[in-house]
């Protein structure tokens, strides 16, 4: 079977020079006298300052909403309700993952769509973001912190779909995820992925917006609209110089969930998604928008490592009331933005430094991809596992893929030379194309 790789190409990034501040080209282009956001000056990610915001700095005269990156990582996690405890992964799925939505949704969802999901706004708890996100011409806008993701094809997020549309995402640490993330990078120039363990109860959660307008996907009638410094058309925009960002509306097409949960003894985590709208066909309320109307597509917990390709899959719950165009590889669990070729657990074991493969391509052995790897073991021996968490890989790749130079004291260097050197940068599921 032929996978689609999605590798991303590596990134071209020029240095220039701006007055005596070194900044990373980013979006300069100057189309039809339009404002175009400069480069971030760089007066962050460097050894001793805080993390960047976005990969360029808020057009002229913008007035809307701008992005902080949430980076006062605590040391401890506060006491905090844990919802999905009262609720077993196995037998109870779906109330499961809908107590971890309840519980990302409180305090984050606000009378402005515009201001939902702003952790400096949440009185409830603190929700983190990863850093070094901001990197590579999919890197964070400054609007929401959206990072580029894959393309949908025709057809892949609704039979009326004719045309390719573009996914942008923001992803959310709790506060114990947010430890880790605060430890792994305590140094700002010298990270250290040994302490990428992920502690139970640790939750994250990640919007995913489409670009797909509601004539192409129906299902999306009613969805939350954002405000966004996105690229107009599909497609790497590396390889389509005319495809530059501008400001635009993308709507929410897909919420993504992953709990640290010891209970779930294959892997250690438990993975679901919701789509809004319960996708192709489904016969929603049509007084019912906004956030709140999405709906499970299902839950995994292990990727049936000995599947025999028909019949019921053991570490997979599909709602059958939601009709996807498509999930993941033999039926396991996937979004509707993601590749049909993987699964949620599949893609995020490879998560590790040097960074693994994320999805196999022409002649590899498809079921090293669907083992159950225990939270802690590398997908590759001999590698540093980071957790099933690919925010932290594509942070650490991107900081040690722009510092050539730096080696961090807790990595073999061998090891760290092969991150300087490894051109088929991943860093976020586009590159489809
Ligand atoms: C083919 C690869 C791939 C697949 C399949 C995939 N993801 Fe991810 N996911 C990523 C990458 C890369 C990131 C980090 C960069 C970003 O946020 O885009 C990520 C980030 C996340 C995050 C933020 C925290 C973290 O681990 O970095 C969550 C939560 C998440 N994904 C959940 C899911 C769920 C749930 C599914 C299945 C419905 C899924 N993912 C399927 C590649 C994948």
């Amino acid at each position: 079977m032929l996978f689609a790789s999605v590798r991303m190409l590596p990134a071209s990034k020029a240095m220039i020079s701006f007055g005596v501040a070194t900044v990373a080209a980013a979006i300069v282009l100057t189309a039809h006298g339009q404002t175009i956001a400069q480069p971030t000056e760089k007066n962050c990610d460097t050894p001793t300052t805080p993390f960047c915001d976005a990969l360029m700095k808020p057009i002229a005269g913008w007035s809307g909403h701008i992005f902080k990156l949430a980076q006062n990582y605590p040391s401890t996690a506060p006491t905090d309700a844990q919802p999905w405890r009262k609720l077993n992964p196995y037998t109870e799925p779906g109330q499961y993952l809908q107590s971890v939505l309840e519980y990302f949704y409180e305090g984050n969802i606000r009378s402005s769509v515009e201001d939902s999901f702003d952790p400096a706004l949440n009185s409830v708890r603190g929700w983190y973001n990863a850093p070094w996100q901001d990197h590579g011409v999919n890197g964070r806008e400054f609007v929401h912190g959206l990072t580029r993701e894959r393309t949908s094809l025709s057809q892949e997020l609704d039979p009326k779909q004719t045309l390719q549309w573009s996914n942008y995402a923001v992803g959310f640490y709790n506060a114990p995820g947010g430890v880790t993330i605060g430890k792994v990078w305590a140094k700002h120039g010298d990270p250290n992925p040994d302490l990428a363990d992920m502690p139970e109860g640790t939750v994250a959660a990640k919007l995913l917006f489409t670009t797909a307008p509601v004539d192409q996907v129906p299902y999306l009638a009613g969805s939350p609209e954002w405000q966004a410094y996105v690229y107009t058309g599909v497609g790497d925009p590396r390889l389509h110089p005319l495809n530059i960002r501008s400001i635009q509306k993308v709507r929410l097409l897909q919420i993504d969930i992953a709990v640290k949960d010891s209970r779930a003894k294959e892997t250690g985590w438990i993975f679901g998604t919701f789509i809004y709208g319960g996708g192709p066909g489904h016969a929603s309320d049509p007084a019912v928008t906004g956030w709140r109307n999405v709906f499970p597509v299902g839950v995994m917990w292990g990727n049936d490592p000995d599947y025999p390709s028909t019949g019921q899959l053991k570490q997979t719950w599909l709602n059958p009331d939601v009709h996807m165009s498509h999930v993941g590889y033999q039926g396991r669990l996937n979004g509707p933005v993601d590749n049909p070729n993987s699964s949620c657990m599949s893609c995020h074991s490879t998560a590790e430094l040097p960074q693994g493969q994320m999805v196999p391509s022409g002649s590899d052995d498809v079921a090293r991809w669907f083992r159950n790897i225990p939270s802690g073991e590398p997908f590759d021996s001999g590698r540093k596992p980071l957790d099933y968490s690919l925010q932290l890989e594509v942070g650490l790749v991107n900081f040690l893929q722009t510092h050539p130079d730096i080696f961090p004291t807790s990595m073999p260097a061998a090891q760290v030379k092969q991150v300087h050197n490894d051109k088929n940068k991943p860093l976020s599921r586009a590159g489809v194309q």
